[in-house]
C-alpha cells in the first residue's frame, strides 16, 4: 500500500511505502498512474536505485527515449546524465516542456538526483491545467483553436553556436525540423486541458505578425508560472521526480556554483498533441 501526500495546491505529490529497487505490481504501477495523473508530478525520496530499476519504472508507463543533446550511463544507455559544476554550467536556464520541437513529444520524464550541491540547485513545476484554468473564458476559447510552431534550433541555438555545435547536433536538427503544436493541448488519458507553450522551444504562433506573435506569447509565459501554479522541490540526494510532460513545465534553479550535480534522466516517449 503506497502513501499519497498532496504538496501544493495546483500540482505535486510525494509518494512514499515503495521501494523501488523491487519488482513493481501492475496494481502499484496503476496506483503511480493514477497519482501522476491527477498530480502531474510525484516525488519519491530516498530510493538509491540502479539504472536497471530506473529504466524498468519508466518502461512501466512507456518506451524510453534516447535524448539527442546528452551523455548516457553506461551500462543503461536510456540514462542521460546531467553532470554540471563550475567547468560545465548547466545551459537549462528557462521554463519548459521537455522535447517539444518532437512530433511527438514525451510523455514524461523520470529524474534522479544522483550527487547534489552544497546548496542550491531545486527545480521548479508548474502546472499547465491550473495555467489554462486561470485564464479567462475569453482567453480560452480564442487560444483553442491556434497552433505554434516548436522548433529543436530555437531551443539549442547557444549549443548550435558554440565550435563544432551544428556539426554535433546535425542527425537531431535532420531529425527535428519545426513541428506546429496546439496551444491548449487535452491530455490523453486525463482530459484535463493544458496551455502547451514553453518559451524554450515555442518559436512563433502560426498565422500571426511577428510582433502579435511575441506578445502573445509573453503574456502566456508570464501567467504560467505564477507561484500559485507551481511547486519548488528541494533533492536530496536519491530523490526521484517524475513529471507528466503533457501537462506541466519545469526549471532548474542554477544557483549552487561551483558545486557538482549530477542528475539522472530517463525520457518516456509520448504522443501527437490535440
Ligand atoms: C530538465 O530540465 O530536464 C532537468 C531539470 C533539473 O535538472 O532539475
Amino acid at each position: 500500500m503506497i502513501i499519497i501526500e498532496k504538496l501544493a495546491g495546483a500540482l505535486g505529490a510525494e509518494i512514499s511505502g515503495i521501494d523501488l529497487k523491487c519488482r513493481i505490481n501492475p496494481e502499484i504501477i496503476n496506483e503511480i498512474r493514477t497519482a501522476l495523473l491527477e498530480h502531474e508530478v510525484i516525488f519519491f525520496r530516498k530510493q538509491d536505485i540502479a539504472g536497471k530499476h530506473h529504466l524498468a519504472l519508466a518502461n512501466a508507463f512507456g518506451k524510453a527515449v534516447i535524448h539527442p543533446a546528452y551523455p548516457q550511463l553506461e551500462d543503461t544507455p536510456e540514462v542521460n546524465k546531467l553532470i554540471n559544476d563550475k567547468d560545465n554550467p548547466s545551459k537549462i536556464e528557462l521554463w519548459h516542456t521537455d522535447m517539444t520541437f518532437m512530433k511527438a513529444p514525451p510523455l514524461g520524464s523520470i529524474l534522479r538526483a544522483y550527487k547534489i550541491p552544497k546548496f542550491g540547485g531545486d527545480t521548479l513545476f508548474a502546472s499547465m491545467s491550473a495555467a489554462y484554468q486561470g485564464l479567462s473564458d475569453k482567453m480560452q476559447s480564442f487560444l483553442s483553436g491556434l497552433t505554434a510552431t516548436h522548433d529543436f534550433c530555437f531551443g539549442f541555438k547557444e549549443s548550435l553556436e558554440e565550435a563544432g555545435g551544428r556539426e554535433r547536433l546535425k542527425k537531431a536538427i535532420e531529425d527535428n525540423p519545426p513541428v506546429s503544436h496546439p496551444i491548449v493541448r487535452t491530455h490523453p488519458e486525463s482530459g484535463k486541458k493544458a496551455l502547451f507553450v514553453n518559451c524554450l522551444f515555442t518559436k512563433q504562433i502560426d498565422g500571426m505578425k511577428a510582433n502579435e506573435s511575441r506578445a502573445l506569447l509573453q503574456m502566456l509565459y508570464e501567467h504560467a508560472i505564477i507561484p500559485e501554479y507551481s511547486y519548488r522541490l528541494r533533492w536530496e540526494e536519491n530523490t526521484i521526480a517524475f513529471w507528466d510532460n503533457r501537462i506541466t513545465q519545469h526549471k532548474p534553479i542554477n544557483d549552487y556554483f561551483p558545486h557538482y550535480r549530477e542528475m539522472h534522466r530517463i525520457t518516456i516517449a509520448g504522443d501527437t498533441p490535440y
